[in-house]
């Protein structure tokens, strides 16, 4: 008989179904609850809130396993390309030859973006953070399209995956572009989808760019490690703006501002910026070891330390660890802040603030130092993981779509005035 949770509350019972999914997480299923009960339930952050049941991402926490529809990440990062994993995880199943070759071509037929969008860069300021030109630009996308409105037009789903995955790399290059002052480069549809965003980030029309296979390799571990992560900020704002019926543009949109905030995607930018200073203030990790134990008096973060779900290790830093050793040997960059970096993971590590808080290094603690020694600047790394999340974002959009999920609208418990008399201004 299948198990299920028994309630009681003011005198009276109540029996909840609860359910498994295929790795085994158990939950309660509280549909009903207030309907039932008059009750709902307080969960500040979601930290033990499923929204939804999902087919596309595997994650286990303390065990620090993560899995692409049943792929683990290890395998995916050594062994396959970014295109066939965003393939995988937006139909469900690796592509065959003659599925990829359709859509690898289809991408590459769709990176041209509307002239009339470089008129909308002209109006940004040039110093403007390229996640919010990109977040811009990609909402912009949706009135380049105007068969969207009501986004009940499911059938052309297809064409707008291809033209966000197609399009995205040449906006995000374009806006880096702009903030040097430099010409905004085409795409090169005779390159493969890394070599052409790294073309158009570092060709000049006054000398060739050579793309570096080392370079692309690096990059396309990255962007896999950062592809899905199931429920978290960014995704769940996806597929919240989505559940209004939003369009897909719109919806990624509001994912790119979301993994924007430092807590979330931009914590890549704050590390290097964090090692930087304490580079520039002698080395001295404990001082910030320190810093980070007082949390609450110095509002100081180890940035790139800790995660809402993985208590043990987060098992893309392990990958973005090692890859950081061997990009920067193969490209022959010493990078000392590199070793600072180690020094401060070793310090947390022994520290019993850190340790029983369960704080770990997290994918942005050591993927800042590669994307620096591929010469991509600071304020780019968090437009990559943008790039790297945007098939993740995609099919979490249309699982969300496919399943006809209701409107996502959380309930509160209200904690303002009671019901006072207005007065009018000349009696306050
Ligand atoms: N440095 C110092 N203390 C920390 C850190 C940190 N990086 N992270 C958490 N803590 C402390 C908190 O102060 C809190 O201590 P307390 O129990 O004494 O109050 C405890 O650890 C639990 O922290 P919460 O903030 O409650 O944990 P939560 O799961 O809500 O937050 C988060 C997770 C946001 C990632 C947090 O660890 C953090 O701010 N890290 C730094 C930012 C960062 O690296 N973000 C990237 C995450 S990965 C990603 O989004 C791609």
């Amino acid at each position: 008989m299948a198990n299920t949770a028994e309630l009681t509350v003011d005198g009276k019972s109540y029996s909840f179904p609860t359910l498994e999914g295929t790795e085994h997480e158990k939950a309660f299923d509280i549909s009903n609850l207030r309907d039932q009960t008059g009750y709902v339930t307080l969960d500040r952050g979601y930290k033990n809130t499923g929204a939804t049941k999902s087919a596309i991402t595997f994650l286990d926490g303390e065990l620090g396993i993560l899995q692409y529809r049943g792929y683990s990440i290890e395998d995916l990062a050594a062994k396959a390309s970014f295109l066939e994993v965003a393939y995988l995880l937006i139909y469900g199943e690796l592509p065959t030859k003659e599925e990829f070759n359709t859509f690898e071509t289809a991408i590459r037929r769709h990176t041209l973006v509307n002239e009339d969008m470089r008129k909308i860069f002209d109006g940004f300021p040039v110093n403007a953070h390229p996640m919010g030109v990109l977040s811009s630009l990609v909402s912009a996308m949706s009135a380049f399209y105007p068969d969207l409105q009501g986004g009940s037009d499911e059938d052309k789903t297809d064409l707008h995956i291809i033209r966000l995955l197609a399009k995205i790399p040449t906006i995000a290059t374009w806006s880096y572009k702009r903030s040097l002052g430099h010409p905004m480069n085409y795409p090169k549809n005779q390159l493969d989808y890394i070599p052409n965003f790294l073309n158009m980030m570092f060709s000049l029309p006054v000398e060739d760019y050579k793309v570096d296979p080392v370079v692309a390799e690096a990059l396309n571990v990255l962007l896999i490690l950062h592809a899905d992560h199931e429920q978290n900020c960014s995704t769940s704002t996806v597929r919240l703006v989505g559940s209004s019926q939003a369009n897909i543009y719109s919806s990624i949109s509001a994912g790119i501002s979301a993994l924007w905030g430092p807590l979330h995607g931009g914590a890549n930018q704050e590390v290097i910026e964090m090692l930087e200073d304490i580079k520039a203030d002698g080395g001295d990790v404990s001082k910030y070891v320190e810093m980070a134990k007082n949390a609450k008096t110095t509002g100081f973060r180890l940035f790139g330390f800790g995660h809402r779900v993985y208590k043990n290790f987060d098992p893309r830093a392990k990958i973005i660890k090692k890859a950081a050793d061997d990009v920067l040997s193969k490209l022959g960059v010493n990078d000392p802040v590199l070793e600072i970096a180690k020094g401060l993971e070793e310090a947390a590590l022994h520290d019993d603030y850190f340790v029983s808080r369960k704080l770990y290094p997290n994918v942005d603690f050591y993927s800042g130092i590669i994307y620096r020694a591929l010469g991509i600047p600071t304020n780019m790394f968090t437009v990559l993981f943008a790039i790297g999340r945007l098939p993740g974002w995609i099919a979490q959009w249309k699982e969300m779509r496919e399943q006809k999920e209701p409107i996502g609208r959380p309930r509160q418990i209200y904690t303002g005035a009671t019901l006072r008399e207005f007065k009018p201004l000349d009696q306050r």
